[in-house]
C-alpha cells in the first residue's frame, strides 16, 4: 500500500519533523522563502496531508487540485490564509495551534506597547545618530504605562493574557468583544465597553481580533478619529484589521501619537511603504510568537494535527469540527 504523502512548507524544528516522518512519506520545503503557489498547486495533486504556514495561501483552487487530501494543518493560531469553508465542504479537517503561543504573543504585545510608550527604538536611534549630549529634562519623554487606560479589542486567549499583564501595571482595562461573556470580562478585571467609548477613553488600544470579512479594516479613519491624540495603537493580530492608509494619515497628522505593528498588510511590508518613514510608527516582522520554545510547541502541535488527520482521527485542535458531523 502506498504511503501517505505530506508536504511541509518550511523547515520546522527537527524533533517535530522526525516524528511526522514516522507516519508518512515526507517532503519538506527547504528554502527560506515559501513555495510559490504554482509549486503548491502541483504538489497538492498527490498529497494526503499539507502542513502549511500563514504565508501559504490555501484557496478553493488549491483544494480542488488535491483530491486525496485528508488533513490541512496550519502552524499558526490564525487561519485566514485558508479557505476553511471550502475545506469543510470537501470534508477536510483544518488544524491550528491555539494556546501554546498565548503567553508569548501577549508578552510581545506588551513589549510593543512599552517600546512605543517609552520611545525605545527612537532612543536607540538617538544614540546611534550621535545626538546624546547630556541628560535633559524633556528629551525622549514618553507616556506612562502604569495607571493608564488600555482598550483591548478581541478578548480571546491572547487578549485576556494581555489584560493579565496590564493588571500588573495598575492599568484600567476596557474591552469590546462581540463574542465575550460579560462574566469572563469582569473576572479578568476588565470592563465591557462600547467600541466608540473604548476608543475615546483608551491611552493604548491593542488589537487581538482574527482577520475575517467582518474585521477587515475594523480600525479605519472613523475609529482613528475617535482616539485621543496621545493614544498609541498596537497590532499583533493581522495587518488587514487596520486600514493602513488611514493609519498613515492619522500618524502623519498626529491625530494619534504612535502605532506599534507586528503585522502589516501585505507582509512583508514593502520598503517604500510610507509607514516606514514615520518616526511614530514602530514596525516589526510578525514575530509575536517567535520564542524558541513556543515555535517548537507550535510545530509539535501542527504535527499532532497532521498525524491525527492521516489516521482518520479527530484533530486535537480543529477549526472546522463540523466536518465530523457528516461522518
Ligand atoms: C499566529 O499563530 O496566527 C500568529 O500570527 C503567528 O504565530
Amino acid at each position: 500500500m502506498s504511503q501517505n504523502k505530506v508536504f511541509v512548507t518550511r523547515e520546522l524544528p527537527a524533533a517535530a519533523l522526525d516524528r511526522l516522518a514516522q507516519h508518512c512519506e515526507l517532503d519538506v520545503w527547504g528554502e527560506f522563502l515559501p513555495p510559490d503557489y504554482a509549486i503548491l498547486l502541483k504538489k497538492a495533486q498527490s498529497l494526503s496531508g499539507l502542513l502549511c504556514l500563514l504565508t501559504d495561501r490555501v484557496d478553493a483552487r488549491l483544494l480542488a487540485a488535491a483530491p486525496q487530501l485528508k488533513v490541512l494543518s496550519n502552524m499558526a493560531v490564525g487561519y485566514d490564509n485558508i479557505d476553511v469553508a471550502e475545506a469543510s465542504a470537501r470534508g477536510i479537517p483544518v488544524g491550528n495551534t491555539p494556546g501554546v503561543l498565548t503567553e508569548t504573543s501577549a508578552d510581545f504585545a506588551f513589549a510593543l506597547l512599552m517600546a512605543a510608550a517609552r520611545r525605545i527604538p527612537e532612543a536607540q536611534r538617538y544614540i546611534k545618530q550621535g545626538k546624546w549630549q547630556t541628560w535633559h529634562p524633556t528629551v525622549l519623554s514618553g507616556r506612562d504605562i502604569y495607571g493608564a487606560c488600555l482598550g483591548i479589542l478581541g478578548f480571546g486567549r491572547i487578549g485576556q493574557a494581555v489584560a493579565r499583564r496590564a493588571s500588573g501595571f495598575g492599568m484600567r482595562i476596557l474591552t469590546h468583544s462581540r463574542g465575550g461573556s460579560e462574566e469572563r470580562i469582569l473576572a479578568a478585571g476588565a470592563e465591557p465597553c462600547g467600541l466608540d467609548e473604548l476608543l475615546r477613553q483608551s491611552d493604548f488600544v491593542s488589537l487581538h481580533l482574527p482577520l475575517t470579512e467582518s474585521t477587515r479594516h475594523f480600525i479605519g479613519a472613523r475609529e482613528l478619529s475617535l482616539m485621543k491624540p496621545s493614544a498609541i495603537l498596537i497590532n499583533t493580530a493581522r495587518g488587514g484589521v487596520i486600514d493602513q492608509a488611514a493609519l498613515y494619515e492619522a500618524l502623519r497628522e498626529r491625530a494619534i501619537l504612535a502605532a506599534a505593528l507586528d503585522v502589516t498588510d501585505p507582509e512583508p511590508i514593502p520598503l517604500d511603504n510610507p509607514l516606514l518613514r514615520l518616526d511614530n510608527c514602530l514596525v516589526v516582522p510578525h514575530i509575536a510568537s517567535a520564542s524558541v520554545a513556543t515555535r517548537e510547541k507550535m510545530a509539535q502541535m501542527a504535527v499532532d494535527n497532521c498525524i491525527a488527520g492521516l489516521r482518520g482521527e479527530r484533530l486535537p485542535t480543529c477549526v472546522n469540527p463540523e466536518v465530523y458531523a457528516s461522518r
